[in-house]
């Protein structure tokens, strides 16, 4: 009897203690080409995390079957590496979030799978987080940010001008109608031959470009700012590219041969296009704002958040910068490491949506959670934008 009870208080404290050591949320994030996992705890601290990165840019973009197999075999590395920084094992994980939209079907359904045979064997929760949200969130793991606040996401993947308002509540201003601010540049750099250039090879397209801007007149060389006949935040990077061609060809024209041109030529074309396209993003913010502001959308003083790899940018971090400076709002950018894909934004969000018990799915249930391709992060209110009719007097970059 004695020797029993005693067995039952040693049982009771065991499970105690490992409840109170089961206090992480692990975060995993496969949607494009980059493998990425975290660790952070339930007080919303970082204590681990890892990434495997494709550098699929240099390619001229992501092959969505590479990309798999890449996922494939970095996952379980990666998830591992990171409950390691963090000292966890799977036993002690509460729930594990994972990436389960938007993305390439592919490489999401790998991190998707390989979470729900986690939970399977370890009999954890899942928390399905939505890419995009995650991008819109992670601020908050570094800032004090209260929603609702303004989120402009631009990447090679997405560019998007939106509203924050709850972990699980936004609405879209506006997002591109064709490419992104990410795939332009990335086009642009190849057109231009620019990673030729001694050490630009190992550069992502719109690095290479804000290095060569640097040196280089933003007006010798600018290319057009589209959708100006609309007053909306919907924008467009198709034509960047078509634009550039026909400055080339009018050089071609007035005597440069074999388009051949100099370094300090070159960072001409990349300042006139970095110019341009920061321009373009600057002024749709503008409507953004005074958009928000006529229609008591956001308080007086309000947060812009961007993120994004090309919110790395220091020129267009300025120059956002300046636009909400002018209205009086304050701008934030995560650092970089955090704009671009991770799983550190997977277990952020996942962190958000246990504390507020959200979008929790039971072990038993793992296997009927799916992937999806297209998912948009809220109610696109574009064509409301549209109607309002602002016209802004444009603040000058
Ligand atoms: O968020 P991200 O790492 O990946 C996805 O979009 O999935 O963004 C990559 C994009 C690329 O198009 C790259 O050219 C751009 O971000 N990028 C930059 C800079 N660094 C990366 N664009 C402008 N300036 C930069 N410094
Ligand atoms: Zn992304």
């Amino acid at each position: 009897m004695l020797r029993n009870s005693f067995t039952a208080r040693n049982l009771l404290r065991l499970e105690q203690q490992i409840k109170l050591r089961r206090n992480v949320i692990l975060g995993i994030e496969t949607s494009c080409d980059d493998t990425g996992a975290a660790v952070i705890d339930l007080q919303g601290k970082l204590i681990g995390e890892a990434i495997s990165t494709q550098k699929s840019a240099r390619f001229g973009g992501v092959i969505p079957t590479v990309a798999m197999f890449l996922h494939k075999d970095k996952i379980e590395h990666v998830v591992t590496e990171a409950l390691n920084q963090a000292n966890k094992s799977l036993e002690e994980v509460t729930a594990i979030a994972v990436t389960n939209r938007p993305g390439l079907k592919g490489p999401l359904i790998i991190g998707t799978d390989y979470a729900k045979y986690l939970c399977k064997k370890y009999n954890k929760p899942m928390i399905p987080v939505h890419h995009m949200i995650a991008h819109a969130l992670t601020v908050r793991l570094e800032n004090e940010v209260k929603f609702p606040f303004m989120i402009l996401l631009i990447s090679g993947g997405h560019c998007l001008l939106g509203l924050a308002k709850d972990v699980d509540d936004f609405v879209i201003l506006g997002s591109s109608i064709n490419d992104s601010p990410g795939e332009a540049l990335d086009k642009i750099a190849r057109y231009l031959g620019v990673h030729n250039l001694p050490g630009m090879r190992d550069l992502s397209g719109g690095q290479v470009i804000e290095i060569l801007a640097k040196n280089g007149d933003p007006h010798a060389k600018k290319l057009g700012i589209p959708l100006r006949d609309e007053r909306s935040c919907r924008f467009s990077f198709a034509g960047f590219k078509g634009h550039l061609h026909l400055n080339l060809e009018r050089e071609k024209r007035e005597g440069k041969e074999n388009l051949n041109f100099t370094r300090e030529e070159l960072s001409d074309f990349c300042a006139g296009a970095q110019y341009s396209i920061t321009k373009h993003l600057c002024e749709r913010l503008q409507r953004g704002i005074e958009y928000s502001i006529t229609m008591n959308l956001m308080p007086d003083k309000g947060t812009l958040v961007v993120s994004g790899g090309v919110a790395s940018n220091q020129y267009i971090r300025s120059n956002l910068s300046k636009i909400c400076e002018h209205y009086g709002w304050n701008a934030l950018f995560p650092r970089p490491k955090l704009c671009t894909d991770n799983g550190v934004m997977i277990g952020w969000t996942g962190y958000e949506l246990w504390k507020r018990g959200k979008d929790i799915i039971q072990p038993d249930q793992v296997f009927d959670v799916d992937v999806i391709t297209r998912c948009p992060i809220g109610e696109d209110i574009s064509q409301d934008v549209i109607d309002a009719n602002i016209k802004c007097k444009w603040i000058k970059l």
